[in-house]
């Protein structure tokens, strides 16, 4: 039988150390691009993906992200009493009413492999969707979430979202080697964490969207600590590979790495150069600065 995709996991229990201080008291996942935070666009590439129940992976102290997906009830009432609808609909969209959100704690930042596993419970028998919120993808039409379960529909199989990178930055990613394919999605023959560039099998990156199996567990809970002194998502992956066919799929659309600052702040002027609020003056301003003479 064929099973939906139907749950994401979004890990946000992470340190968030390239951003400090501004991540001491909040995820990373909660900076904004332009006007709204990481997770919310992750969520919304969910949703559009079909996705209907979103399980956060969090830790303690980082409440920010559990506030902003519940009712803002006072908020709401102050609105509504000022007739500003406009308002009000973009908070009440944050919440759609078919979709659930289940929030679950990982004690220690053991891992992006050991928050994936926090998972379990939730998850079950059943094939999901892991989305890094840090990883945004713009691809002005469904989303790349919405492009790999309708690949999965098709394959029935585990499948990880890749791009092709520097290869001078190879040590920053998980990287895959796949049997050729004319196709845009081909098989996996290896994948490993971090490689330096001279001993990296491609410079084919895994970047924070994947489709997995629920067989992902079994390995998950035998994966000692990798790269980093972490449980890397990666060495399950590459067990995996032992036992089942994995596919990479080099999805439509831009990849920002708001991880980064500079890809954060990338993020920032390209989004804000679609919005419709302000794309005009914001490309005008961008246009004197050019002429100006601070650049
Ligand atoms: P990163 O490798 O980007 O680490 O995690 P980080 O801690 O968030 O950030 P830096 O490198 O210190 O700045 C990749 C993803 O995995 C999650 C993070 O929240 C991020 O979405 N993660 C990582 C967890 O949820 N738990 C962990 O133990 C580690």
């Amino acid at each position: 039988m064929t099973k939906k995709i139907t749950k994401a996991v979004f890990p946000v229990a992470g340190l968030g150390t390239r951003f400090l201080p501004a991540t001491k008291a909040i995820a990373k996942e909660m900076l904004p691009v332009v006007d709204k935070p990481l997770i919310q666009y992750a969520v919304e590439e969910a949703v559009a993906a079909g996705i209907d129940t979103m399980v956060f992976i969090t830790s303690r102290s980082k409440n920010a992200i559990t506030d902003h997906f519940d009712k803002a009830y006072e908020l709401e009432k102050e609105l509504e009493s000022k007739n500003k609808a406009d308002l009000l609909k973009l908070l009440k969209d944050i919440v759609p009413p078919n979709v659930s959100y289940v929030f679950i704690r990982q004690a220690e930042a053991l891992g992006l492999g050991h928050a994936v596993y926090c998972a379990r419970p939730v998850i079950g028998d059943e094939p999901f969707a892991v989305i890094l919120a840090d990883d945004m993808v713009e691809d002005g039409e469904r989303g790349c979430m919405a492009q790999m379960v309708e690949l999965y529909e098709q394959k029935q199989t585990s499948i990880l979202g890749v791009e092709r990178i520097n290869p001078a930055d190879t040590a920053s990613y998980g990287i895959v080697k796949t049997a050729a394919s004319s196709e845009k999605s081909a098989r996996i023959e290896v994948i490993v964490e971090k490689p330096k560039p001279e001993v990296a099998p491609s410079n084919l990156a895994v970047v924070g969207r994947y489709i997995l199996t629920p067989a992902i567990f079994d390995k998950l809970k035998n994966t000692g600590r990798g790269a980093g002194g972490e449980i890397q998502l990666t060495d399950a992956i590459a067990d995996l590979l032992n036992d089942e066919p994995v596919l990479a799929y080099e999805f439509e659309g831009t990849r920002y790495d708001c991880g980064s600052k500079l890809g954060f702040l990338i993020a920032n002027v390209e989004m804000a150069l679609l919005h419709s609020e302000l794309k005009a003056d914001f490309s005008s301003y961008l246009k004197d600065l050019i002429k100006s003479d601070k650049l």
